[in-house]
């Protein structure tokens, strides 16, 4: 059994990312510059931001935190969108999701400028995805991606078990893992809650891509022998032995299943890290176009 370790690899990809911003400031050009909006002052969402601000201290890039009151109304943070799309300053930004009620999500992806859409939400580059055209990939499933180039795993002809649709994760998963190429050329079943028999569905699962939120929801039993498991969960459960009063617990029973699988990713330390270092390669994407069509 082969642990994913998403540590590393992100690790690895950062100093990657830090060794292209130094030849970018040896030549004397701007650096990537990531802006993060957070509407709201929702627990999970401040951690989550606040990580992708330090990363971009952390390589070298420029990076801008916008924070607005959870009372922002769709017009204010609209208008704070066609800001950041015109600021030349700025090459990627996104919008941490989820939104408080009184703003419609949807409206607020379309709003973004598909050119600084680094979380790839935009339909437009979403259909590039789906269409195998360049593009900004989603972060969490390009992180995937990553880790099983990275490792080497064998996914053509395999079956592939996503479970959970969500726009962010399950959705363009299940899109990525069938499209021609590696990783990719896997046969997929994209499960969600209206699957009917979905253990047994799991268990043909050469690959499960599980994001669905539930703690220990998959057991050893429902895997079958040498299976690649992905565990996209991270829900905080009450923990007083900690100081902060709370662990991160995945999808994945994962000291049962780890005995059956041929690769696992842990939970902290497997694909949360990897999310980071992937939205980081995005936003350098972002600013080599953005510096492209300057010049154009
Ligand atoms: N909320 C949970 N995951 C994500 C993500 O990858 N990007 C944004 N913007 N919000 C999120």
């Amino acid at each position: 059994m082969t642990i994913l370790d998403g540590r590393k690899i992100s690790s690895d990809i950062k100093e990657e990312i830090t060794q292209a911003v130094n030849k970018m400031k040896d030549k004397g050009e701007k650096v990537p510059h990531l802006a993060a909006v957070l509407v709201g002052n929702d627990g999970a969402s401040l951690t989550y931001v606040g990580s992708k601000v330090k990363a971009c201290e952390q390589i070298g890039f420029e990076s801008t935190l916008v924070q607005m009151p959870s009372t922002t109304s769709e017009i204010e943070l609209l208008s704070k969108i066609k800001e950041l799309n015109e600021d030349q300053d700025i090459d990627g930004f996104i919008v941490q999701l989820p939104l408080p009620p009184q703003i419609d999500t949807q409206k607020v992806l379309l709003a973004v400028d598909p050119d600084k859409d680094v979380d790839g939400f935009h339909p437009m580059n979403f259909g590039k995805m789906a269409l195998d055209m360049s593009t900004f990939i989603p972060a969490t499933p390009f992180g995937i991606l990553e880790l099983l180039e990275r490792y080497q795993v064998e996914t053509k002809g395999k079956h592939t078990v996503v479970i959970g649709r969500s726009h962010i994760v399950g959705r363009p998963m299940s899109i990525l893992m069938g499209r021609k190429g590696w990783p990719g050329n896997s046969t997929v079943t994209l499960t969600h809650s209206h699957t009917k028999n979905i253990t047994q569905i799991i268990s043909q699962a050469d690959i499960v891509i599980s994001a669905l939120g539930i703690p220990n929801f998959l057991k050893a039993e429902m895997v079958k022998d040498d299976a690649i498991v992905i565990d996209v969960g991270i829900t905080r459960v009450a923990d007083d032995t900690k100081k902060r009063g709370y662990k991160i617990v995945g999808d994945v029973d994962y000291d049962a299943v780890k005995k059956k699988a041929s690769f696992i990713t842990p939970v902290p330390g497997g694909v949360g890290p990897m999310t980071i270092a992937m939205l980081l390669k995005n936003t350098l994407l972002a600013r080599e176009r953005h510096r492209v069509n300057q010049a154009l």
